[in-house]
């Protein structure tokens, strides 16, 4: 016997009942039929959920998080991760293969799904390395990591330094119908140890800087290689005009190139980092000046960027509290970006409901070949329900990630998810 959601309301407004049945949805009722339904079915005695009104949603889809399992549990672990991500709402996460050993091997990648599916709150998609050891020298065998379960190939953390390798990488990524997902970083514009955007905090403070064209060198360089190739290339958070003027380039060339950004590159600039020894500001890339947020703001509204990613980075509470220089770069995100979205933008009028919830579940379902992000019957039975209305304050000793680096703690949100379902299985609830 399946579950039943009724009394839900859809990003435009409809109302909407449907039921999860064998890990699918088995019926989406909207409008009137879906108000009829709820009265009858509570009734029949069939399980029922309901959502009270409030908006639900196709489960969230973040293609860009850091689960840190193998290696540095103490940061993270594949059970504390999904438990925030089912919290803040997501229903599928791809990690990335940063961890220690990385996943440069088709065991490694293979467990981490495993490990993924045994805790089994979220689909936990985990991405191959392009090189060995993720240290650009020598590339992986990308056709034994897919059949392992890798549904991309990235270096994130670091930049693959050589042109001539990214080209190989993507060469072979095409002929097995899987993307190169690029963190974008040249490290021979890097100032050494620099923690923050080359600019205005960084000059006030007489510290070195991260140059924009660090990322956006890499930016142009591998559009290049994705014509060349034809690859589909994937940017990760986009940060800096400079790149999003080259992916819009990209794109109106007919280059198979697709982007994602980050909430925090969206809603801070380097002009709001309230004190340089506060490690929670500091991220890679890091946090640009006011015209470079105007610019993603802008390549969002355009399509230049088509997704929104968390890039969800927990660190240990020592680690973050030792100094700029030394703390290492990364925030948390997942159980903040919704109601971060929701509040800053869609609260505000600037942007609808569906147009961000569309960059969270649809598009990314599309640009990566994933079966959610849509309620439709015969669809996997992924679902969100949100509490608009609700406002609470981020307090990130309630995170269920172990990872408390959040520049976000304090912000009075709105837009809180309150029940999660995974496959059917309803996986994290607070409502009732
Ligand atoms: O801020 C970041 N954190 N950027 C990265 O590229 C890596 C990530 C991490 O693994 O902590
Ligand atoms: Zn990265
Ligand atoms: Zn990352």
């Amino acid at each position: 016997m399946g579950i039943w959601i009724i009394n839900g309301r859809t990003a435009e407004g409809e109302s909407i009942a449907l039921l999860a049945e064998n890990g699918l949805i088995a019926d989406v009722l909207r409008g009137a039929a879906a108000d009829e339904a709820a009265g009858r079915l509570a009734a029949a005695g069939h399980e029922v959920v309901d959502a009270g009104g409030r908006l639900v949603a196709p489960g969230l889809i973040d293609m860009h998080v850091h689960f840190r399992e193998p290696g540095f549990e103490y940061k993270e672990d594949i059970e504390t991760g999904s438990k925030a991500a089912v919290r803040g709402g997501f229903t599928t996460v791809a990690c990335m293969p940063n961890t220690r050993p990385v996943l440069d091997k088709a065991e490694t990648v293979a467990r981490v799904a495993q490990r993924g599916k045994d805790v089994g709150l979220a689909r936990v998609l985990p991405y191959g390395c392009i090189t060995i050891g993720e240290l650009g020298r020598e590339l992986t065998d990308f056709a034994a990591l897919k059949e392992a379960g890798a549904i991309g190939f990235t270096d994130d953390g670091v930049g693959v330094q050589e042109a001539g390798m990214m080209k190989e990488a993507m060469r072979r990524a095409a002929a097995l119908g899987l993307p190169i997902v690029a963190h974008c970083e040249d490290n021979s514009l890097l100032a050494g140890g620099a923690s923050f955007t080359d600019g205005a905090f960084a000059r006030k403070h007489g510290l070195p800087g991260i140059p924009n064209e660090s990322e956006a060198v890499h930016v142009g360089r591998d559009i290049l290689l994705a014509e060349a190739t034809g690859a589909h290339y994937h940017v990760c958070h986009v940060s800096t005009e400079q790149s999003a003027r080259l992916i819009r380039l990209g794109k109106q060339s007919g280059v198979r190139v697709t982007a994602e950004v980050c909430p925090h590159h969206l809603l801070l600039s380097d002009e709001d980092i309230p004190d340089p020894n506060d490690g929670n500001w500091k991220m890679n890339p890091p946090l640009r000046s006011p015209r470079d947020v105007e610019a993603m703001i802008a390549a969002v509204e355009d399509g230049t960027i088509d997704i929104f990613v968390t890039d969800h980075a927990p660190h240990g509470a020592e680690e973050k509290s030792r100094g700029i220089e030394r703390a290492p770069f990364g925030i948390v995100g997942l159980e903040t970006a919704f109601p971060l979205l929701y509040t800053k933008f869609v609260a505000t009028g600037r942007w609808s409901l569906s147009f961000v919830l569309e960059r969270m579940t649809r598009r990314p379902a599309e640009l990566f070949g994933l079966p959610g992000g849509r309620l439709e019957r015969g669809a996997p039975a992924d679902v969100t329900v949100i509490d608009l209305a609700e406002e609470r304050t981020v307090d990130p000793a309630k995170f269920a990630s172990k990872g408390r680096n959040t520049p976000f703690a304090g912000w009075k949100l709105r837009g809180w998810p309150v029940l999660t379902m995974t496959g059917g299985n309803i996986v994290w609830s607070e409502l009732n």
